[in-house]
C-alpha cells in the first residue's frame, strides 16, 4: 500500500472521544502494520480543551473550535463524539459538504436525521460510519450490513442499554435500590449526560431506530418505535420474575409479521435460562434470527470508554481502507423496496405480568378474575406470597397470551376496581428463546 496518510480530526474529548484518542496515540504502530496506513491525529475539538485527561497529547492540536476540523482541508475523516441533535448534525453535515468523510457514534441524531446525513453523503462522494452508536464494542452493524446480506432478518431482540442492565443486574443479583445502581453506573462513565435517556428506554429507542433500519432497509425513526422504561421496576418484580423462572431486561425488540414490523422498547420478563436473560451489568447482546442463519448472539461490553472507543477506530480504518481503495460509498442504505409498516402496537398478542396490591379477602381473587375473563384474557399462573405492613396481599398473576388492546381495558377496569390498592404494574413477556 505504500506510506497512505489519513488525517483525522476530533470533535468532542469526552469519554469515547479519550478512548479513540488513546487507540490512535498508543497504537500507531500497531495499526500501521495491521492495514499499511498512517493515522494522524491532527486536531481535537472541545468546549473544555483544561480538563485532565490523563492523556499525552499535544497541546496544539487541541482548539474550543469545532470549525478549525470542519475547515481544514488536509484533514480527511471528522468523527463526531459530542452526542446530541445540535450542533452535531451541524458539524457532520458542515463536513460531509467539505468533502470529509465521518464518523459518530451519535445514535439520537442518526434516530432523526438518518436521511438528510445519508443523502447529503451521497451527494458529496463520502462515507458516515456509526458502528459505535450502536451497543459499544459489540460490531453489531458491521454483522448486520455484511455478514447477514443473504438473510431476511425474522427478529431482533437486544438489550442495548448498558446503564439500563447494570441498573437491572444490581436489582436482581444484589437487592440494590435503583438510585444507588444508577449512581455506580453514572461513576463508571456508561451513562449517558442525562441518563434519563437510559432508565426511560430513549436510548435504547435510538439504538432499535438503527438496528430497525440496517436490518430492514427502510427508515425507521425514533417516534415509529413504542418506549418503555425500566423506572416502575422494583426489587419486588426481579423476586416475583425469579420465581417464575424469569429475568427481567430492558430489550430492544424488531419482529417482522409479514410486512409489518413490530418495533418497541420495554422492560421484559424473559427465560432465566435464556442466554439473554445472563446478559448482566453493562454487557449488551443482541440476539437474531435470520431465515438463512437461524438465531445467533452477539455479546460483549456496550457502553464505556474503550469498548465504544474500539468500534469508532474500527470505523476509521475502514472509511480509510476505503479511501486507499478509492471506493467511498456508503453501500445500499434503504434497501426495502416494498412497503412495510410499523405494526400497530394495540394488536400485539403477548403474555403479561400483572402485580398489584389487594385487600386479603375472600371475594378478591373471582373479582379480579372478572375483570380479566371480561376482557377475554386467560389466567395462566398465580402467586400470593408477600403481605404489605397493612395486611394487604401481593399479588403476581402470569397471563396466557392476550392482544394489547385488551389488556389496556382490562388494567383500566382493575385499577377502578375497590379492592386493588394504587394501580396494577403489567410487564410483557417474551419467551420464544
Ligand atoms: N448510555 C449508553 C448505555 C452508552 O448505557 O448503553 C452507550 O451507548
Amino acid at each position: 500500500m505504500g506510506n497512505v496518510n489519513v488525517n483525522i480530526g476530533i470533535i468532542g474529548f469526552g469519554t469515547v472521544g479519550t478512548g479513540a484518542i488513546k487507540i490512535l496515540l498508543e497504537k500507531k504502530k500497531e495499526l500501521k502494520e495491521k492495514t499499511g496506513i498512517n493515522f494522524c491525529l491532527k486536531k481535537i475539538a472541545d468546549l473544555d480543551i483544561k480538563k485532565e485527561r490523563h492523556i499525552k497529547i499535544d497541546k496544539n492540536i487541541l482548539t474550543t473550535d469545532a470549525n478549525e476540523i470542519i475547515n481544514d482541508e488536509s484533514i480527511d475523516i471528522v468523527v463526531e463524539l459530542i452526542g446530541g441533535i445540535n450542533p452535531a448534525k451541524t458539524f457532520i453535515l458542515n463536513s460531509l459538504k467539505n468533502k470529509k468523510n465521518v464518523v459518530t457514534a451519535n445514535k439520537a441524531l442518526l434516530s432523526e436525521y438518518a436521511d438528510l446525513i445519508f443523502q447529503t453523503a451521497a451527494e458529496n462522494n463520502r462515507i458516515v460510519k456509526f458502528e459505535a452508536s450502536v451497543c459499544g464494542g459489540i460490531p453489531i452493524l458491521k454483522v448486520l450490513s455484511d455478514g447477514l446480506t443473504a438473510n431476511r432478518i425474522l427478529n431482533i431482540y437486544g438489550i442495548v442499554n448498558g446503564t439500563a442492565n447494570y441498573i437491572l443486574t444490581n436489582m436482581s443479583k444484589y437487592g440494590k435500590s435503583f438510585d444507588e445502581a444508577l449512581k455506580e453506573a453514572q461513576i463508571k462513565g456508561f451513562a449517558e449526560a442525562d441518563p434519563t435517556f437510559d432508565i426511560k428506554g430513549n436510548d435504547s429507542v435510538h439504538k432499535l431506530a438503527v438496528l430497525a433500519t440496517l436490518g430492514y432497509g427502510i427508515n425507521v425513526k425514533a417516534k415509529d418505535i413504542y418506549c418503555e422504561g425500566i423506572t416502575e421496576v422494583t426489587a419486588l418484580d426481579l423476586k416475583y420474575a425469579h420465581k417464575l423462572e424469569y429475568e427481567i431486561k430492558l430489550l430492544a425488540i424488531a419482529k417482522l409479521h409479514n410486512h409489518n414490523l413490530d418495533l418497541r422498547v420495554h422492560p421484559t420478563l424473559i427465560p432465566q435460562k435464556s442466554m439473554l436473560a445472563k446478559t448482566d451489568f453493562e454487557n449488551n447482546a443482541i440476539y437474531i434470527t435470520g431465515d438463512a442463519v437461524g438465531p445467533l448472539m452477539l455479546y460483549g461490553k456496550g457502553a464505556g470508554m474503550m469498548p465504544t472507543a474500539s468500534a469508532v477506530v474500527a470505523d476509521i480504518i475502514d472509511i480509510a481502507k476505503k479511501m486507499v481503495n478509492n471506493s467511498l460509498e456508503n453501500g445500499i442504505y434503504y434497501f426495502n423496496k416494498q412497503p412495510l409498516n410499523i405494526y400497530p402496537m394495540f394488536a400485539l398478542k403477548t403474555k403479561y405480568y400483572l402485580r398489584f396490591s389487594a385487600k386479603d379477602k375472600t371475594y378478591v381473587l373471582a373479582n379480579i378474575a372478572k375483570v380479566l375473563s371480561d376482557s377475554g384474557i386467560s389466567i395462566a399462573s398465580l402467586l400470593q406470597t408477600e403481605t404489605n405492613e397493612d395486611g394487604s396481599a401481593v399479588i403476581v398473576i402470569m397471563t396466557h397470551p392476550a392482544i394489547e388492546k385488551s389488556m389496556i381495558s382490562a388494567l383500566e377496569a382493575l385499577n377502578k376496581l375497590s379492592v386493588i390498592q394504587g394501580k396494577v404494574f403489567a410487564l410483557r413477556v417474551e419467551d420464544e428463546f
